[in-house]
């Protein structure tokens, strides 16, 4: 066995962290940790995976739910269209599938919201079949121990790293190798100062003898998010609250929010106009509510919220009055949950 694998794994047998899906590794508990693990730690996950559970028990269950249940039950985790895409996948293996996880590799990767990386962690989890996987956290690992200068988010990069990833893969054990390597890049090389003496593969990690661990992985710089400035509504009449769902796809797709629109320099001055113009929407400004903020993948925003009077309100299938008591049945990205629990 190669030296790095021997050493992942006798780490892996004193050290793996317990997680609930650990425990039993059935393919549809797999699938869900692994989307949800997507972007976000396993601290936060394991509350979410334990809710959904109970929710959605299995796959035929998940394939049955409403979409704004299933997004309720993904609210606060964001990338909410990792929650659609499991949904719709879930719809397609009751009906294609039998409602199981097919082992088949090419039929797995089919499925919406799964990709390379998913396909290597169910397969080898899961299914204990000899599959490699690359992430975030496995990129880093073999970018340090093997001191990768090339991109590691270019192509040439990636195809390194992969054939790194297959070719230290022990077999019958792969389930373990890929976790181990999870746990090593979550909790020891970590992107900033990592923590080398503690890691089983100090000894053979070239980036650490040649003092390069915090150059890698070498990543391509990324532009500067832009920032946007929005204006939001709140109008409560008799008791409900007028929402507005957005579209069902893209971001936040499917998400209820507060009426809202970009402005350019005064929010509290261009409400008024910026709702017209977006929803054709007449409302007189009240006091505001107070400001919120949040950094997406691709643009940060600041949001001004007001309560406001409506003036006239189209009739329009996206908005709706809400009752208050229900405000929580209506999943909401974290800018509107925050303005909903500012009322
Ligand atoms: N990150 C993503 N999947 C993981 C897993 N199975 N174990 C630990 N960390 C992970």
């Amino acid at each position: 066995m190669p030296r790095l694998s021997s050493r992942l794994l006798d780490w892996y047998k004193k050290n793996k962290r317990s997680m609930p899906w650990r425990d039993h590794p059935d393919p549809y508990a797999v699938w869900v940790s692994e989307i949800m693990l997507q972007q976000t730690r396993v601290e936060t996950v394991i509350a979410y995976f334990e809710k959904w559970m109970k929710l959605f028990p299995d796959i035929p269950a998940l394939a049955k739910a409403d979409e704004q249940a299933v997004l309720n039950a993904w609210e606060g985790l964001g990338y909410y269209s990792r929650a659609r895409n499991i949904h719709k996948a879930a719809k397609i293996v009751a009906e294609k599938f039998n409602g199981e996880l097919p082992r088949n590799l090419e039929d797995l990767r089919s499925l919406p919201g799964i990709g390379r990386y998913t396909v290597g962690a169910i397969a080898s989890i899961a299914f204990k079949m000899d599959e490699p996987t690359l992430d975030g956290n496995l990129r880093r690992v073999f970018s340090r121990v093997y001191d990768i200068s090339e991109f590691a988010d270019s192509p040439a990069g990636e195809k390194i790293l992969w054939g790194l990833a297959a070719e230290n893969l022990p077999k019958g054990q792969a389930g373990d190798y890929n976790q181990a390597l999870m746990d090593i890049g979550a909790t020891i090389c970590q992107p900033k100062k990592p923590r080398c003496l503690l890691c089983p593969l100090m000894e053979i990690c070239k980036a650490r003898e040649n003092g390069t661990q915090e150059l890698r992985p070498v990543l391509k710089a990324k532009k500067a998010a832009p920032q946007y400035v929005h204006a939001a509504a709140v109008i409560v009449e008799r008791g409900r609250v007028l929402l507005s769902q957005r579209p069902a796809d893209g971001l936040l797709g499917g998400m209820w929010e507060f009426p809202n629109a970009r402005v350019e320099t005064d929010p509290a001055k261009e409400l008024t106009k910026a709702l017209n113009a977006a929803y054709r929407l007449k409302v007189k400004r009240k006091e505001a509510l107070g400001v919120v903020q949040h950094a997406y993948t691709h643009f940060k925003v600041t949001v001004h919220a007001f309560r406001c009077e409506s003036v006239s309100i189209p009739k329009d299938k996206k908005l709706k009055w809400v009752k208050l008591v229900e405000l929580d049945d209506f999943p909401m990205g974290k800018v509107d949950r925050q303005i909903a629990n500012k009322m």
